[in-house]
C-alpha cells in the first residue's frame, strides 16, 4: 500500500475553531510553522482581541502563511448565522447534537465522500481554562473530584503535549478515514469508570 503523505507537506486551508485559547491556540501556534508557504489558517472564536493576539504571534513565527481571523459564536441557533462564515463545515456541525452525533456524521460523510479525510481527536485531559473552570466551579461534586483526582495523579497534560500527539498522527497520516484517536490513555480509565458508576 502506498505510504500516506504527511498532511503538513501540502499547501493547505486550515480552519481552527476555539483558536483564541487553550488547545486551539496551541494547535495554531504549532501548526503555523509546519504548513508550507501560502497556506491559509483561519482562526475562529468569539473574542476578537484574543484572536488578533494569536494572529500576531503566528505571523511573527510564520510570515509566509496567511492568517485570517473570523469571529463566530457556535452557540448561535438562528438559521443562516453560519452560512456566511463557512458554508458547509459549520452548518453541518450545527446539525450534530453532541460529540457522538458529530462522530457519526463524519463517518457517514467520509463514506459518502471518500476524498474527504476525517479524524476525530480526543485530546485527553488538558490543562486549559475549561478544565480549571470545571475543577473549581462545576456544580457537580463528582466532576470536581474527578478533575482534582486526575490532577493529583499527574494525568492532566499541557496543551503542547496533547497537540504533539495530534501532530504525529497527522504526520503519519495512517489513520482510517473517520477514525477516533484518543489521547486519554489507559491510566485515566479508572477515573472515568469511577465517575460513570
Ligand atoms: N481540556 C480538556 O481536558 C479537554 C478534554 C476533552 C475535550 N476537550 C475539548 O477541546 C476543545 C477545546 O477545549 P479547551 O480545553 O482548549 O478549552 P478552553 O481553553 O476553554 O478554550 C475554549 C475555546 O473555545 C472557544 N469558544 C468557547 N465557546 C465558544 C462559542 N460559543 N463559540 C465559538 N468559540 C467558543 C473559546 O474562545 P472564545 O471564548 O474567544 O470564544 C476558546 O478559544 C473543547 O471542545 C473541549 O470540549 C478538552
Amino acid at each position: 500500500m502506498e505510504k500516506p503523505e504527511n498532511i503538513f507537506l501540502k499547501k493547505s486551508f486550515v480552519a481552527i475553531t476555539g483558536a483564541s485559547r487553550g488547545i486551539g491556540r496551541c494547535m495554531a501556534l504549532k501548526f503555523a510553522v509546519k504548513f508550507p508557504p501560502n497556506s491559509v489558517l483561519v482562526l475562529m472564536a468569539r473574542n476578537m482581541m484574543a484572536l488578533e493576539s494569536v494572529r500576531t504571534d503566528l505571523q511573527a513565527r510564520a510570515p509566509n502563511i496567511t492568517v485570517l481571523v473570523q469571529q463566530y459564536d457556535q452557540g448561535k441557533t438562528d438559521e443562516g448565522y453560519f452560512n456566511g462564515i463557512f458554508d458547509s463545515l459549520l452548518t453541518e456541525s450545527k446539525l450534530s447534537k453532541g460529540k457522538a452525533a458529530r462522530d457519526m456524521f463524519f463517518r457517514v460523510l467520509s463514506a459518502e465522500e471518500p476524498s474527504i479525510r476525517v479524524l476525530t481527536y480526543a485530546p485527553g485531559w488538558v490543562d486549559t481554562d475549561m478544565l480549571r473552570d470545571l475543577e473549581a466551579n462545576s456544580f457537580s461534586t463528582p466532576i470536581r473530584k474527578l478533575v482534582n483526582g486526575l490532577r493529583e495523579n499527574g494525568e492532566i497534560v499541557a496543551p503542547e503535549e496533547s497537540v504533539a500527539v495530534l501532530e504525529r498522527v497527522l504526520e503519519d497520516n495512517a489513520f482510517e478515514n473517520a477514525d477516533h484517536v484518543d489521547n486519554y490513555g489507559q491510566t485515566a480509565q479508572p477515573y472515568i469508570d469511577n465517575f460513570i458508576n
